[in-house]
């Protein structure tokens, strides 16, 4: 079936007829990407301002990225991992010296990460901390968005995420996020191996903690021999102005994962990874942790497949020699300046927040209303594509590749249309 004469209408009548209902997207149907734009099936041309939940922060279809797609598609795309292949090994080599860190076990997408990390906790509890077998706790933070398996969803607090789809994973426990007096509360449970969190929540409406909160939170496990664990799938590769969210302040010129404020004990990352262009995530951890994991005890048939390899090394040097984390926090800036304007002069925007490139917008309704949603409709017919997330509230989240010249067009884009939706 050639789909090339087909409508945006027959389009999306196709994906409701044949394709299970377990999404709302906004009615637009695209076709291509390039950059920080992205066309639809009419040849429409639209800002794209959530980057698929800041997985193509290196923008739409990067020549090299894609470049080292095809190249590696062409000569070997899967051995599995019952054989070696010659892209993993300097794959490990490279992410592991890029993030400062012993070994990585690769994996595909977020949610394989943080359940390869849950393991991981778990498999450290036991043969590294000292815990009763069956007995280890892992901490979540209230809030928390870590993807959708049966394990993780145990941890969420989203009725949306959880109904119906009991029992749940025991051995997890909640706690307020951004609450350093609750997590010392948890920690005085031994049996406690893990607390793990996102450095901001960002499906939960881009959440920034206190500033010290992820510091402080890190040495209080420390000093209760618990494993912090940084969920940077959607924060990290430069989305928030940094290498990573956990990265503080830190002055490093190259990766500054290399000085981090936080040294998280297991790192999570995905999406962005391989810029958007494949399924790529990984966990991160140093010999003591990682080596806990023996052969046969985990593992995916495309975790460390050749191409995820050389997809994910060309996404991260595009990163570093493209300056991203800079850019992200160079225009992050300009941004929120230009949000907190609007929120001045409108009475529909009641606070903007974020970090870097990884923002949000509350809107002045209630969490139930349609306002969010029908503002994101004016956005896409004013050619910015963005989507609500948690009822009023709107993540605005362009790739990192974006130049200053864009940026300032797409505040105008969305102060025109608050103001029209106001009028
Ligand atoms: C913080 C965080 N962790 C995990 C995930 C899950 O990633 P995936 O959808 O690739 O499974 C997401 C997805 O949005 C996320 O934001």
């Amino acid at each position: 079936m050639t789909t090339a004469t087909l409508s945006s209408k027959e389009l999306m009548a196709l994906e409701d007829k044949y394709g299970a209902h377990n999404y709302h997207p906004l009615p637009v149907v695209l076709a291509r990407g390039e950059g920080v734009y992205v066309w639809d099936t009419e040849g429409k041309r639209y800002y794209d301002f959530l980057s698929a939940y800041s997985a193509v922060n290196q923008g739409h279809c990067h020549p090299r990225i894609i470049n080292a797609m095809v190249e590696q598609a062409k000569t070997l795309t899967l051995t599995s991992r019952a054989f070696y292949n010659d892209m993993l090994g300097p794959y490990e080599k490279f992410i592991t010296e890029y993030f400062n860190y012993d070994k990585v076990l690769p994996i595909n997408s977020g949610v394989e990460a943080v359940e390869t990390a849950l393991k991981l906790c778990r498999k450290w509890a036991y043969k590294v901390k000292g815990v009763e077998s069956n007995k280890a706790t892992i901490i979540f933070a209230s809030g928390n968005f870590h993807g959708r398996t049966l394990g993780v969803i145990s941890g969420s607090m989203d009725p949306g995420a959880t109904k119906d789809y009991g029992p749940y994973l025991p051995g997890i426990q909640v706690i307020q996020y951004n609450d350093l007096a609750a997590l010392e509360d948890a920690l005085k449970d031994k049996n406690v191996a893990g607390f793990m969190v996102e450095p901001i929540q960002g499906e939960a409406g881009v959440f920034v903690p206190d500033d010290g909160y992820l510091k402080k939170a890190s040495e209080i496990c420390k000093a209760n021999n618990v494993l912090f664990i940084a969920d940077e799938v959607q924060t990290g590769i430069a989305r928030t102005g940094r290498l990573l969210a956990t990265c503080g302040n830190c002055s490093c010129e190259k990766s500054c994962g290399h000085n981090p404020e936080v040294k998280p004990d297991i790192l999570i990352l995905g999406k962005a990874l391989s810029g958007g262009a494949f399924p790529v995530s990984a966990v991160l951890a140093n010999d003591d942790i990682m080596m806990t994991i023996k052969p046969g005890e985990h593992g995916s048939t495309f975790g460390g497949n050749p191409l995820a390899c050389a997809i994910a090394m060309e996404a991260l040097k595009v990163i570093e020699d493209e300056g991203l984390a800079e850019n992200a926090m160079r225009l992050g800036k300009i941004f929120r300046k230009r949000m907190n304007e609007l929120v001045e002069k409108s009475d529909l925007v009641v606070l903007a927040r974020g970090k870097g490139l990884l923002n949000a917008i509350v809107i002045n309704d209630t969490e139930d209303s349609k306002t969010a949603w029908n503002i994101c409709m004016k956005l896409r017919d004013n050619g910015l594509l963005a989507k609500p997330t948690h009822g009023n509230i709107i993540r605005f989240a362009p790739p990192l590749v974006m130049n200053e010249e864009q940026l300032l067009d797409c505040c105008d884009i969305i102060e025109k249309t608050i103001m029209e939706f106001e009028a």
